[in-house]
């Protein structure tokens, strides 16, 4: 692989920083073969976030919500951590990296082996009831022999409407994660933003938040984003190629570890 100043600087930087937070986002699952939502081939480019993804949608036209959730379990059923993803992974495992904050809802991280991951707008692992609390494993969100159009799913115990344990638009935050990703944001030497686009609030006040408590900040994403002005390392790169770089000049391997080993939907939880 050919030597990549950029590489350089953020495995310097990575190497100085005695406490490193990185944020995640589509970006990073793209070339696992999953769609970001902005970009041009972008999932919201295709349809409308409120009649798809929204808790009015949810509410209103579950038919509708539930063919786009379904569309999007079955693609993730196939889907496997990519280069970025095993680079993380790999940095969090030889202490290089502290705190792994995603909004992807996809479980690639964990497939590629990465602990604790704070998924800050939730999972597509898990199916929960708002009326009596309990929590399934997504697979219940699938209609028989994978028919789009089957009844939306519902829960066994009181019959209401299962919801993907995602967050949707109009809904809030998870607390917990929320307030462990401030927490990681402000105490970090270095926070290091993959895949994201930036757009989404409140996420996007995360290296705010960082670069405010004096951590430096480095970007790697295809297209600029709002933030690129604040970063120490603004890098219009692949996720994966470029994190495979920072780990070879790391001299760390990256050969497939834990998650490239699981079966068939283990994604899916
Ligand atoms: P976006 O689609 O907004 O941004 C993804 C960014 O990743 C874009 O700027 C792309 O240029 C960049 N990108 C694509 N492939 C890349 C690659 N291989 N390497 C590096 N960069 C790449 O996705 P997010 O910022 O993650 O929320 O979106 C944030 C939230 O908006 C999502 O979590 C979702 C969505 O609405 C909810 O559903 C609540």
């Amino acid at each position: 692989m050919p030597a990549s100043p950029a590489a350089v600087t953020l495995a310097s930087m990575l190497t100085a920083s005695r406490s490193t937070a990185v944020l995640t986002g589509a970006g990073v699952s793209t070339e696992s073969g999953l769609p970001d939502f902005r970009s041009r081939t972008g999932l919201w480019k295709q349809v409308d976030p409120i009649k798809a993804a929204s808790i009015e949608a949810w509410e209103q036209d579950p038919v509708q919500f539930f063919r786009f959730y379904r569309q999007r379990l079955v693609r993730l059923s196939d889907a496997r951590p990519n280069q970025a993803h095993h680079a993380l992974a790999i940095l969090q495992e030889r202490g290089h990296l502290d705190s792994l904050i995603t909004q992807n809802v996809d479980g690639l991280h964990q497939l590629a082996g990465s602990r604790e991951v704070v998924e800050i707008h939730g999972n597509l692992r898990e199916a929960v009831c708002l009326a009596c609390d309990q929590v399934f494993g997504s697979q219940i969100l699938l209609g028989s022999d994978g028919d789009p159009a089957a009844p939306v799913p519902r829960c066994p115990q009181c019959n209401c409407v299962l919801k993907p344990r995602v967050v949707l638009f109009g809904e809030s935050l998870p607390a917990s994660a929320w307030a462990a990703a401030v927490e990681a944001a402000s105490s970090c030497e270095l926070f290091v933003v993959v895949g994201t686009s930036l757009q989404v609030s409140p996420v996007n006040m995360l290296p705010f938040h960082a670069v405010h408590s004096g951590a430096r900040l480095a970007i790697i994403n295809l297209e600029p984003t709002p933030l690129d002005h604040l970063a120490d390392l603004a890098w219009p790169q692949k996720a994966g190629v470029g994190l495979a770089r920072v780990a070879q000049e790391l001299g760390l391997d990256l050969s497939p570890r834990t998650g490239d080993c699981l079966s068939d939907g283990d994604g899916l939880g």
